[in-house]
């Protein structure tokens, strides 16, 4: 660590769980930005990511041992959790955050927590009902009264089968907290998201075509799949657009949000915020308004039903997709059938002249309004079946491959 001019560096305790994976991913993202990372792995850790795989990529020794004779005489543990500006745990595990917020010392990673009068950020991750448990919220109180940060943990399908409150925070999140913390200089932080520099613009939430005053066409659709784009986009370094229709959502961090409520203003404001880099198109928009909205109240008693003719609303996913110069580099629909899933989004895949079609098909229960999705993802070339997952767990594989794409 000691080649990194001026830079800053980070003391990284990677604890015993399945996410410990991410720690690698983490790692990499740390030295691209210049950052130092001494790996501290436990016992458990190493069960999950071999040493050797931590070695190279924080280009360092890693510790693993509290009696180890070698590290002692090179540098002992106390001066070792002094020898970076922060000290991050991640997975942080159970185990983990109940020893240090009991002042346990058993094992290096525990005595490196108590030793240390540097900041500490903990990730934590385990399974729901872990997470939920009173001890482990008790000592993640106590923790928080201790001065020590937290980073997530977020909701969504975890790796044993469960859902809720307990998967570690992405790997791109937990590094913008770290940078936070360490005070690094913003470019930093855009430098090592693999979405930095590049503008994505999302349109999501149904259209609202007016009748009359108080009286309009809509549909169902909740806006939560576009806000959970929008969201992850943001959170892969990306300027996020979100054009939205009327929804009852907060606006994702770090997103810029315009409101509208007709297709044609959704369109405009589409416009409004090219160029882009991407375009994800999931808004539900009505294909037909009536032709011309009453200035006043429709009455019953005016002698039957009004008579109401429709005329088409502009196509915004085309429009968007065929505007030459500025198109955004990749285009991509969302399609909601209800037969032949398939077929119908690569005919629209193809008639809209967009690059992908996120299709899913609103028949399945909890699908429309609700928080899960199942989709395919429709290429030029080729097709990808998704299992189903929460619509954030989507909205993350999306901006993920977006990323890849771009
Ligand atoms: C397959 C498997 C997965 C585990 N995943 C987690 C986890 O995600 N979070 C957690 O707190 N503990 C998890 N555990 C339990 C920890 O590994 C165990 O509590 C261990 O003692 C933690 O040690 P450490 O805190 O020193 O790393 C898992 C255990 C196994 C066998």
């Amino acid at each position: 660590m000691s080649d990194i001019p001026g830079g800053k560096r980070v003391l990284l305790i990677v604890g015993g769980g399945v996410a410990a994976y991410k720690a690698l991913e983490l790692t990499r993202l740390l030295r691209k930005a210049g950052v130092g990372v001494r790996p501290i792995l436990t016992k458990a850790g190493a069960e999950f990511v071999t040493p050797l795989s931590l070695a190279a990529l924080s280009e360092d020794k890693v510790y693993d041992d509290l009696f180890s004779l070698t590290d002692e005489a090179e540098m002992g543990h106390i001066q070792l959790s002094r020898s970076a500006d922060l000290v991050v745990v991640a997975p942080a595990t159970a185990d983990l955050i109940a020893k240090a917020a009991n002042g346990l010392a058993g094992d290096l990673a525990s005595t490196t927590l108590l030793a240390t009068d540097k900041p500490v950020l903990m990730a934590p991750a385990m399974n729901v009902r872990m997470w939920l448990h009173p001890a482990t919220q008790r000592n993640v109180a106590t923790l928080k009264a201790d001065g020590v940060s937290f980073v997530g943990p977020d909701e969504g399908a975890m790796a044993c089968g469960e859902f809720g409150p307990g998967r570690l925070a992405e790997p791109p999140e937990i590094f913008a907290a770290i940078v936070k913390m360490l005070n690094a200089p913003a470019e930093e932080i855009f430098e090592a998201w693999p979405l930095a520099g590049k503008r994505a613009l999302v349109t999501a939430g149904p259209t609202f075509e007016p009748i009359d005053p108080v009286r309009g066409i809509t549909n169902r659709s909740s806006g939560r799949q576009g806000y959970a784009i929008a969201g992850a986009l943001a959170k892969l370094g990306a300027k996020v657009t979100l054009v939205s229709g009327p929804v009852s959502l907060p606006t994702p961090a770090g997103v810029e949000r315009v409101d509208v409520e007709t297709a044609r203003e959704m369109l405009a404001a589409a416009q409004a915020a090219l160029p882009a880099d991407v375009g994800v198109f999931v808004a539900a928009v009505a294909d037909w308004r009536v032709d011309e909205v009453f200035g006043s109240k429709l009455k019953k008693d005016k002698g039957g039903p009004p008579a109401l003719t429709f005329v088409e609303n502009p196509d915004i996913l085309a429009t968007l997709a065929a505007s030459g110069p500025n198109r955004p580099k990749l285009v991509v629909g969302f399609a909601a059938e209800t037969d032949d899933v398939e077929a119908h989004a690569r005919a629209k895949l193809a008639r809209k002249g967009c690059d992908w079609i996120i299709a899913n098909d609103v028949t399945e229960p909890g699908v429309m309004g609700g928080t899960e999705n199942a989709v395919l993802l429709i290429a030029k070339d080729h097709t990808e079946r998704w299992e189903r997952a929460s619509k954030d767990d989507v909205a993350r594989s999306i901006a993920q491959r977006i990323a890849e794409a771009l």
